[in-house]
């Protein structure tokens, strides 16, 4: 049924050292965010989104830092643009605000919003660097959540209304696009654990939340389909998953059942709906006592499973789990962590094995990268794959006019390698996407946790290209690593 627990080594001519090259036409480039980097949150009419909402709301978000002023892209777009061209790099991925373009989710379309997002994709076309836009990375209009957000079948259709808003406004000149950035987030911290805006804990409303993303995407990605046929740009139309390896802690049974059941639902819900048509079995038995999965109409797993163009993944760490705590120390343990919610009867329990880990507390592991493209590959034959995000938080220092962060470096070359290593293995990734282009408001946690390869001091607005980022310029302009 999966090949979840094969795990394949980082080949040993990848190892640090040795000199790598990535195919001709790689894609290279670096990613970010509407709500994390854009402030002017009220500019131009924009509506508040759930994350304004969240942020507004005492305790939420660390220091109760908010979407402003965040790394003031709204009036700094060309600056950026710039710097994605200064450091080599043939695309950039963003994602494109909701309320900025309908302050309500429906109706009203805003000229202002249209105008940014058209003159962000001219200057980084003039610039000579593929636009990569994602539509939906969080930010929900917050007027659709007051009628029920995700979990309101409605928001769906509303989604793909906006869709073909965007599409029709850009479709011109944008050939690659993501209709949602990361579904379980939206779905399982938003909905189940509360730890991101809605900020809801109802594990009921996750799975209905998921069911409702998915028909989203396949709706949106449907409209964007139809508009474009006849038009001399064919679009791509892809989605994008923070997928990852869930590793037992033993061997034991309960282990083996943990790591299965976390599979399942940190995975397996969103891939085999959107590749095979069908939600699986386990699954539905490990959560029937919350769910009956009647949300699901006829019809809506054939528009789901419209064959996907790209499948983007999100890789920061691999995942260990036990069933039991049993043997464990308390030290290295989290039941039900807020970051992995449990839905259902029984729990899993996430494990610490004590790796370095990032200031995230994420324990850096290259070959959870490997293990993840590779069993993608496996599972999904013939599904081209682009790494969509990867990369850091440290608590970096920042050195006159330098910020020496070997830590960053260190994690992207590992990770490079371990992607180059894949690829050699067969796998069809095509492209890679350094997280984030500029620090920025990493949600609940707020200002503090930096995972840019360019740095921004928030009083100044000023940006300083981190040492990781000239590495990585290099490594673009050279195709590869060292020899
Ligand atoms: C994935 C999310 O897409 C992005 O918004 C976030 O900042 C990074 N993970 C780091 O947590």
């Amino acid at each position: 049924m999966t090949s979840q627990n094969v795990t394949s080594p980082v080949l040993a001519t990848d190892q640090e050292g040795a000199g790598i090259r990535f195919p001709e036409g790689f894609v290279w480039g670096a990613a970010t965010a509407s709500f994390q980097i854009e402030g002017a949150t009220t500019a131009d009419g924009r509506g508040p989104s759930i994350w304004d909402t969240f942020c507004a709301t005492p305790g939420k978000v660390n220091n109760g830092d908010t979407g402003d002023p965040a790394c003031d892209h709204y009036n700094r777009f060309r600056e950026d643009v710039a710097l994605v061209r200064d450091l080599g790099l043939g695309a950039y991925r963003f994602s494109i605000g909701w309320p900025r373009i309908q302050p309500d989710g429906k109706g009203q379309i805003l000229q202002a919003g249209l105008d940014f997002y058209d003159k962000l994709v001219d200057a980084l076309l003039e610039a000579g660097i593929e636009p990569w836009p994602t539509l939906y990375h969080w930010d929900l209009p917050q007027a659709l959540e007051d009628d029920g957000g995700w979990t309101n079948r409605d928001t769906s259709y509303r989604f793909a209304e906006y869709a073909g808003v965007m599409h029709k406004l850009l479709g011109d000149r944008v050939t690659n696009w993501s209709t949602l950035n990361e579904p379980w987030c939206s779905s399982f911290l938003g909905y189940a654990s509360g730890v991101h805006a809605p900020g809801r804990r109802e594990p009921a409303s996750a799975l209905a939340a998921v069911h409702h993303l998915l028909l989203g995407h396949g709706l949106a990605a449907a409209t964007i389909r139809e508009q474009a046929v006849g038009s001399a740009r064919k679009p791509l139309v892809g989605i994008v998953h923070n997928q990852t390896t869930i590793r037992p802690n033993t061997e034991s049974e309960a282990d083996l059942d943990a790591a299965r059941r976390m599979d399942a639902l940190r995975n397996r819900i969103f891939t085999e709906p959107l590749l095979n048509g069908t939600y699986p079995e386990d699954l539905r038995a490990d959560v029937a006592e919350i769910s009956d999965f009647g949300f699901v109409q006829e019809g809506d797993l054939e528009i789901i499973s419209a064959p996907l163009d790209m499948m983007g993944v999100n890789f920061y760490n691999p995942t260990w789990v036990a069933g039991s705590t049993d043997g464990l120390d308390p030290a290295d343990f989290d039941v039900e962590g807020e970051y992995s919610p449990s839905v259902g009867s029984e729990h899993v329990i996430t494990v610490r094995r004590g790796l370095p880990v990032t200031a995230m507390g994420w324990e850096i592991d290259s070959t959870g990268l490997y293990d993840t493209l590779a069993r993608l590959a496996t599972d999904y034959p013939g599904l081209s794959l682009y790494i969509t995000e990867n990369g850091a938080a440290f608590d970096d220092q920042v050195t006159g006019d330098a910020v020496h962060d070997e830590n960053r470096r260190a994690y992207l070359e590992s990770h490079l390698r371990a992607a180059h290593a894949a690829i050699e293995a067969g796998v069809p990734l095509k492209g890679y996407f350094a997280w984030s282009l500029l620090d920025n408001f990493e949600w609940a946690l707020g200002y503090d946790k930096r995972f840019g390869i360019v740095h921004v001091d928030y009083e100044t607005q000023r940006r300083t290209v981190k040492d990781s980022g000239r590495w990585y310029g290099r490594v673009v302009q050279e195709g590869g690593i060292g020899g």
